[in-house]
């Protein structure tokens, strides 16, 4: 029997009060994961969208350790981290940077010669450390995403063969010069998270917000992430959500 979906779309009236609930829930997963194993894995994405809170978080005084706590990159853009495109470079800038954490918790995807040598690298090093036997994946405590306009999540593009990968863990994907090309966790990995939590914002994000909830049949990557064990929130600032039927969504002041 299928399972019922267990979705939560959150529509928030003031960036404030999303960015508190995101770090709220931040730390109530990374509590219980590190209670239960003793460490909590999370899978950060890039973009602008998650800039103002990876800052808020590494300010929060919520925390008081982060030893337990091991980041992994949903994507990467095939550049050095010192390009300003570099997911990981944003990442260690606005976040990693700003807290206190042992190195061996920061698990980068590298950029070796080619995209497919960083996949393969990124898959072995995933192996390696959720200890993973042929044919297991592993299950993330969160998978932080975001949705670029055309349905994209991670780096999974509408079209692209990533989509279909079923045995791998990561897959590299091949975009124009200006876009880069990617390395990006599969959706069997990304739908054996406990936790995906998609943070949108802005009014270029509303039309695809509509798509991707209320026609939830469409093949849309960002539509194809249905956690099989795992809760799914989507988090929209009011401009994101400005074009939902109102009873689909629980509106936050
Ligand atoms: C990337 C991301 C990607 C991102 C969306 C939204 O490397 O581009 O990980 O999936 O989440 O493109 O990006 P914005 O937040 O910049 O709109």
């Amino acid at each position: 029997m299928k399972r019922p979906e267990i979705k939560e779309v959150l529509v928030f009236q003031k960036r404030e009060k999303l960015y508190g609930f995101l770090i709220k829930k931040w730390k109530e997963i990374s509590g219980k994961a590190i209670k239960e194993k003793g460490f909590f894995t999370v899978a950060l994405s890039g973009g602008e969208t998650p800039v103002e809170f990876y800052q808020r978080l590494a300010d929060s005084k919520n925390f008081f350790s982060w030893d337990g706590t091991h980041f992994f990159l949903a994507d990467e853009r095939f550049v050095s981290f010192e390009h300003p495109d570099s997911n990981y470079g944003m990442i260690r800038k606005d976040l990693l940077a700003r807290i206190l954490l042992p190195p061996q918790n920061v698990h980068p995807i590298q950029i070796y010669q080619t995209p497919e040598i960083s996949t393969e690298k990124y898959e072995e090093d995933l192996r390696m450390f959720f200890n993973l036997g042929k044919g297991e994946f592993p299950e993330f405590d969160l998978i932080l995403l975001g949705i670029g306009a055309e349905g994209h999540t991670a780096s999974l593009f509408p079209g692209d063969s990533a989509l279909s990968e079923t045995h791998r863990l990561t897959a590299a994907v091949h975009l124009n010069e200006e876009r880069h090309d990617r390395v990006t966790l599969t959706l069997p990995v990304i739908n054996r998270a406990r936790q995906v939590i998609f943070l949108v914002s802005g009014e270029e994000k509303s039309e695809i917000m509509k798509e991707v909830l209320e026609k939830p049949e469409s093949n849309l990557p960002a539509s194809m992430v249905k956690p099989v064990k795992g809760k799914l929130f989507f988090l929209l600032d009011k401009e994101a959500g400005s074009l939902l039927l109102q009873d689909k969504t629980a509106l936050k002041k």
